[in-house]
């Protein structure tokens, strides 16, 4: 068992609420953050899963909510960001409301929490902060203009991160996942490679944040790896495997 205290933003739903489950299970205290109160009410147990609702796009709330947190449970030893917002774009959609939420809610929701809970960790002596990026901020996918430019924003932000705080005793760490069983996949009508089950994601999450200190959790690797050869190969090649993707049709 432990005493220490994680928050995981977003995890009423799909793999944020199935690793609270793993952590509570491993004796962590749990803090759990979405919009909607009914899922987080569900999961919380007043004991060792604790809910705090919060919009992430709201700067005032989540200073409000690091505050009340802290005085709850006094310390945050794991900060983990996976709210997302997820909507298929049509092929040449850019339009700015719809863009600007995604990037919103998924980038900008993590940049609000680092100043607070920089301060938190400095004065406490030191904590994990962790951002559930995606396989699909590895580059730019079709019909995914505005969630792979937020996930990818994520992936380049917590690099820096990683860096600039190396010596401070703050670990920063990214998670890549491939496709995991959850409300947001459960709109995709596309074809999902080595789709995951929510809880087997979950376990990876966690034996990966516990139990080693790479930047990066990644998985499935048989998706993973293909994904990061593409990465390398000259542009042409690229750009002639983008379009024969199922979502690359016009
Ligand atoms: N499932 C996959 O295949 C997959 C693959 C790669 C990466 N990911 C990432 O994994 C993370 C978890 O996703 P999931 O698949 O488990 O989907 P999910 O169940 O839809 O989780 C997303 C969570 O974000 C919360 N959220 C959305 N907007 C928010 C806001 N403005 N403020 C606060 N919370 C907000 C949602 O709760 P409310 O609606 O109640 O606010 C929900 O609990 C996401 O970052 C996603 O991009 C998932």
């Amino acid at each position: 068992m432990s005493d220490k205290v994680a928050w995981i933003i977003g995890g009423g739903t799909g793999i944020g609420a199935a690793v609270a489950r793993v952590l509570a299970a491993e004796g962590w205290t749990v803090a759990i953050s979405g919009r909607r109160l009914e899922p987080l009410q569900a999961l919380a147990d007043g004991e060792r899963i604790h809910a705090f609702p919060l919009d992430v796009t709201d700067t005032g709330a989540v200073e409000l909510a690091v505050a009340e947190m802290i005085a709850r449970l006094g310390r945050i030893d794991l900060f983990i960001f996976g709210a997302a917002a997820w909507q298929e774009r049509k092929v040449s959609d850019y339009a700015i409301g719809p863009f600007s939420a995604v990037l919103d809610a998924n980038f900008m929701g993590l940049v609000r929490f680092l100043d607070p809970l920089h301060a938190q960790m400095r004065r406490q002596g030191g904590g994990q902060i962790v951002g559930i990026a995606s396989v699909a901020g590895y580059f730019g996918l079709p019909r995914s203009a505005a969630y792979s430019s937020s996930k990818a924003a994520m992936i380049s932000l917590l690099q820096t991160m990683r860096t600039e705080l190396a010596d401070s005793g703050i670990r920063v760490r990214m998670i890549a996942p491939g496709f995991v069983k959850s409300e947001l996949t459960a709109r995709n009508d596309f074809p999902m490679p080595f789709l995951m089950e929510t809880e087997a994601g979950a376990r990876r999450i966690v034996d990966g944040l516990l139990r080693s200190d790479r930047f990066e959790i990644a998985f499935p690797r048989r998706l993973v790896w293909p994904m990061k050869l593409l990465r390398m190969v000259p542009y042409p090649l690229f750009f002639r495997v983008m379009r024969r993707l199922p979502k690359a049709k016009a």
